[in-house]
């Protein structure tokens, strides 16, 4: 089962009215929808994902709350198109990014470096591209670049020279053919610290599901949906995420610098956007869910 993360605190900065007009752009397996559904019983809840899995297993979850609720089965770069089709200004919008346990833990999933599955990796089991032909048709220069910037791993060269070197003898097929191609290709001490194929595991799958590209726009389509007062409360699990989110959240809630000096800041170079929070989990959390220890909730309003 997963254990949803920051679910207090990401509940608490929402603001929920018992009318409030919610979109949850990571439904998951309804963690964070079911708090907020209970939360608005006059309200409505819309939910994003594009897991086919976690939507039957959240639906049911959900309706033993309510019936005000409605899933939407598709990737979350396309919230601005579906509010602007319902004529929605939602009051609060949530992401809490990344997979699932689920997703994780089930095998043929191919996203874990623990279990032997066929390299999948995707989130929507519809898509196209898959781990299998990222990591078996990708050329060395392009496969590299993935490793550095989406896993920020060093040891990127060596690892790609290996599974280029591997796959002229036969496809490299799975999970753990990887994750072992990974681990002979990093010195002793490397291994020692967390699994050598967290990295470039994580990189693949960013790849594979256009993650970065896709949450630029979401979080910037989201801004702009906004109702007044509404807030953006955003849950990242790595550092690019993190960063993505926190420079779009500086922007678009401070006053550009050549303003700065001026003794009155004209109404239309006034922030729209004021910053609320930016937390990170209790000890006890972490303690608890060893899967929060790398997270971070960011909160803005529209003012
Ligand atoms: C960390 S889980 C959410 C868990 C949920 N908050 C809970 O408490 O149960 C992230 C979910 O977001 C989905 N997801 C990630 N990126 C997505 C995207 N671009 N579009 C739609 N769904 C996405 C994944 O399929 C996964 O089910």
């Amino acid at each position: 089962m997963h254990q949803s993360v920051l679910l207090n605190e990401s509940i608490e900065y929402l603001n929920l009215k018992e009318d409030s007009v919610i979109v949850d752009c990571t439904l998951g397996y309804g963690g964070h929808s079911s708090e907020i559904l209970k939360r608005i019983p006059k309200g409505f809840l819309y939910a994003f994902d594009q897991d086919k899995e976690a939507i039957k297993h959240a639906k049911e979850r959900l309706e033993k709350v309510g019936n005000n609720f409605e899933i939407i089965n598709t990737n979350f770069v396309n919230l601005k198109e579906e509010m602007n089709k319902r004529g929605i200004k939602p009051d609060g919008i949530l992401f809490d990014l990344g997979v699932s346990s689920p997703q994780l833990d089930v095998p043929e999933r191919g996203f874990s470096y623990h279990h032997d599955a066929r390299l999948d990796m995707r989130m929507n089991q519809d898509a196209n591209l898959d781990a299998y032909e990222v990591v078996n048709t990708y050329d060395e220069k392009k496969l590299i670049q993935i490793l550095l910037k989406y896993g920020e791993e060093k040891y990127a060269k060596s690892i790609v020279k290996a599974i280029i070197k591997k796959r002229e003898e036969k496809p490299i097929e799975t999970t753990l053919e990887l994750a072992e191609i990974i681990k002979d290709n990093v010195p002793e001490k490397y291994r020692q610290k967390s699994h050598p194929a967290r990295k470039a595991f994580q990189a693949i799958r960013i790849e594979v599901n256009h993650e970065l590209d896709v949450l630029e726009k979401a979080l910037k389509d989201a801004l702009e949906i906004l109702n007044q007062k509404g807030r953006l409360c955003v849950i990242t699990f790595h550092s690019l995420e993190d960063k993505m989110c926190k420079q779009i959240f500086n922007e678009v809630s401070s006053v550009p610098n050549e303003l700065k000096k001026l003794p009155i800041i004209p109404d239309e170079y006034k922030p729209k956007y004021k910053l609320i929070a930016n937390v990170s989990p209790k000890d006890e959390e972490i303690k608890e869910n060893k899967r929060s220890r790398s997270s971070r909730l960011r909160v803005i309003e529209r003012s």
